[in-house]
């Protein structure tokens, strides 16, 4: 694999997020989507590569870029073969509303290997490196957290566990409290809530609950890179997201779903830029002149590197990413 493309990965999570942010605030979580999305395929149909989108903006009928099947790159004779999963704004409503942890997301991996994972719901549960081995979806949440308490040598009133904000979490915020522990709510963006349980710096002992299977894809590749553990079942709440699975060559819909289900291999990337601040990355930030800083992380699983990169785009020679050039889609 080309160790370049990681940071070609970044450049478009750059351009997505800082078209993104434009909308930060605006209450059009729609044109905060739609400014990342032209974003990303602008600058993705430059880089040399034989890119297929197999998690995207949904299927060809009802997303015109970045769609399910896409071609993205050049194509050119020679380049790497890629499955692409793309969110290009993980938290459309945060941009919207102004708030925390919305970032512009792409995990790539070698041909077949990201699982297609249809737009349902999935249970999911997180954890840094040192649960490797002994947390586990099944077990119920008091076992989980008393394991990883015992693994970091904390009591159980000191480990904290990222849950969705979410009526369908009552029960298990419920448990988890009354164990002894504390929940960390978040209210969307559930890629960056799940990794940052493998940065010590945030805090977060586990990460558990229901969310998009879309999104527990794009979590597991940068979880790989970081070593961390993810797991996953998908949950269809009906006969019509049953079927889907089915479409998508998945049988047994009621399988566990581990790192190496999600992401085959050891040759994922993950490329991830902050619109608004989070838990491991700030968010674009406006300088005078039309200039813009950007935070980003790159992340690879074959070697574990982790970069985290800070870069200073003068939109005024990026046209192409210039609120101020007219010919913009506003
Ligand atoms: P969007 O960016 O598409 O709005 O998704 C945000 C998100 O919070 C995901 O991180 C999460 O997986 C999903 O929504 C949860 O779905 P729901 O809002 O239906 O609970």
């Amino acid at each position: 694999m080309d160790i370049n493309l990681p940071l070609n990965l970044v450049r478009v999570t750059e351009a997505a997020a800082i078209r993104s942010f434009r909308y930060m605030g605006l209450g059009d979580k729609n044109a905060a989507d739609q400014a990342a999305v032209d974003a990303m395929h602008l600058i993705f149909n430059g880089l040399d590569m034989d890119g297929t989108v197999v998690i995207g903006e949904g299927e060809i009928d009802e997303a015109p870029m970045l769609y399910i099947g896409e071609k993205l790159g050049t194509g050119r004779e020679g380049s790497v073969k890629l499955d692409i999963a793309v969110d290009p704004v993980e938290g459309t409503n945060l941009v919207a509303k102004g708030q925390n942890n919305a970032i512009s997301v792409i995990a790539a991996a070698p041909k077949g290997c990201l699982l297609n994972a249809p737009d349902m719901y999935m249970e999911k549960i997180a954890c840094g490196p040192e649960g490797v081995g002994s947390i586990h979806l099944d077990l119920p949440i008091e076992e989980n957290i008393r394991r990883i308490a015992k693994i970091k040598n904390k009591e159980i009133s000191e480990t904290i566990v990222m849950v969705q904000d979410r009526a369908r979490h009552k029960d298990l915020v419920e448990k988890i409290r009354n164990y002894g522990s504390r929940v960390k709510l978040f209210n969307d963006g559930d890629v960056n809530s799940s990794i940052s349980t493998c940065f010590k710096r945030s805090g977060v002992d586990l990460f558990v609950g229901i969310g998009g299977a879309p999104e527990g894809v794009i979590s597991a590749a940068a979880i790989k890179s970081l070593g961390g553990l993810f797991q996953g079942r998908l949950k269809p709440r009906n006969d019509e997201e049953i079927s889907r699975c089915k479409t998508m060559g998945i049988n047994d819909i009621n399988k566990l779903l581990s790192l190496d289900d999600l992401v085959k291999g050891n040759e994922a990337l993950f490329a991830a830029t902050g619109i608004t601040d989070g838990e491991f990355l700030n968010g674009v930030v406006q300088y005078p002149n039309n200039t813009v800083k950007t935070h980003s992380i790159m992340l690879r699983a074959e070697t574990g590197t982790i970069r985290f990169v800070e870069a200073l785009h003068k939109l005024d020679n990026k046209p192409q990413l210039s609120p101020r050039n007219s010919n913009w889609r506003k």
